[in-house]
């Protein structure tokens, strides 16, 4: 019998095995942006571990577009060559791999968690952020407002960042526009409050992102995938809405968007959120059957059953999941049991199926 959830799913040249997949999450543990032993293992895990594939952490497109100053980036070659060993080795495995490449705006320049204080010094490595507006997030510093110049600037070191992906070998883009970062305070009118062609309407709030999107699928083969990842939803009045992420939706898929990664919030710090199971499929479901696009979702999927209902019942094309990948690495092989699906394990495990 052939599960929904475990069933290949192609998009352009590339072939998933299946349609679980591992959630981007920041591990805090690069050196100078320089991904090592650590990531080698944790991702490297996933890829023994039967997922179909595995998004690796929000890379910064440049060094002040990180998170922390423990996260990884891709604006030098010596980050490419790291990241060269991870993809090689998930290949090795038969696992597709892709990279988040992201810019943290406001929210960037952080240490890393257990510091005893938040925000980096300049001598530890330090930054003042960007944003498109001087408006902090709480508990943040005031950010720099960007110039235009400085916006097309950023612009170029997407896809930068893009062809450096492709060299370090990556199967899959996916732009990080979601969880309150650069690109979604653009959208967001939270946290945008520009008057220029950068701010105000719909069109001008989303139009750096469109400019990304648009510079990255320059630089892409044909055959190579483009995920964005949105935060359907701000989960506040007056914000960013589900609607509007529908509306995105068509627009990005004509500028070579494949699959929008439906996730939300994070761009206000006392949004009115209810997490529970699955709660953010409807976002995935909306923004597939109306707004026209292939859509993962993510967000609090844990049990094989729930995955594949996700999946069946056509809500979205692929599950993405984040913290049950911490637990446990190998979720596929054991959910393909539970299913009762028939999966490749790898060699060195066989003795344990
Ligand atoms: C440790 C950790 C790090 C995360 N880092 C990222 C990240 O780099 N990029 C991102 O888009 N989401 C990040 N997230 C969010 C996850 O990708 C995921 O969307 C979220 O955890 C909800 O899914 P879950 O309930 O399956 O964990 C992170 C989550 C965790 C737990």
């Amino acid at each position: 019998m052939t599960t929904h959830l475990f069933s290949p799913l192609k998009i352009r040249g590339v072939e998933f095995a299946n349609r679980v997949w591992v959630s981007p999450m920041c591990q805090y543990s690069a050196v100078d942006g320089v991904p090592g032993a650590w990531h080698q293992v944790h991702l490297g895990s996933f890829a023994t571990g039967g997922t179909g594939l595995i998004i690796a952490e929000a890379t910064g497109v440049v060094a002040e577009g990180r998170i922390s100053i423990g996260c990884p980036g891709l604006y030098n070659d010596a980050q490419v060559a790291a990241w060269k060993v991870i993809t090689d080795f998930a290949h090795q495995m038969g696992t597709k791999i892709g990279i988040q490449l992201a810019h943290a705006g406001r929210k960037g320049g952080t240490t890393v968690p257990g510091s005893d204080h938040f925000m980096a010094t300049k001598e530890e490595g330090g930054w003042i952020a960007d944003a498109p507006s001087a408006i902090a997030f709480e508990g943040y510093p005031e950010p720099h407002a960007l110039t235009v110049a400085e916006i097309k600037k950023l612009v170029e070191e997407f896809a930068n960042a893009a062809t450096r992906a492709i060299a370090a070998g990556f199967d899959v883009l996916e732009i990080h526009a979601a969880h309150g970062y650069l690109l979604h305070e653009f959208y967001s009118p939270l946290s945008n409050t520009r008057t220029d062609e950068y701010g105000g309407s719909f069109e001008n709030r989303t139009r750096f992102l469109k400019e990304v999107v648009t510079a990255v699928r320059n630089v892409m083969p044909e055959t190579m995938p483009l995920f964005v990842r949105i935060s359907a939803s701000d989960w506040t009045e007056g914000g960013w809405t589900i609607e509007e992420s529908v509306q995105l939706a068509p627009e990005l898929l004509a500028l070579g968007v494949d699959l929008i990664d439906a996730s939300s919030g994070g761009n206000v710090h006392n949004a009115k959120i209810t997490p529970g199971p699955g709660y953010q499929v409807q976002f995935a479901d909306a923004i597939k059957n109306q707004g026209g696009i292939s859509s993962s979702s993510v967000g609090m999927i844990t049990d094989p059953v729930q995955a594949e209902e996700i999946v069946a019942s056509g809500k979205a094309d692929a599950v993405m999941m984040g913290r049950e990948f911490l637990r446990n690495p190998r979720w596929p092989l054991h959910a393909a049991k539970v299913l009762g699906q028939e999966v490749h394990w790898p060699a060195q495990l066989i003795r344990a199926k």
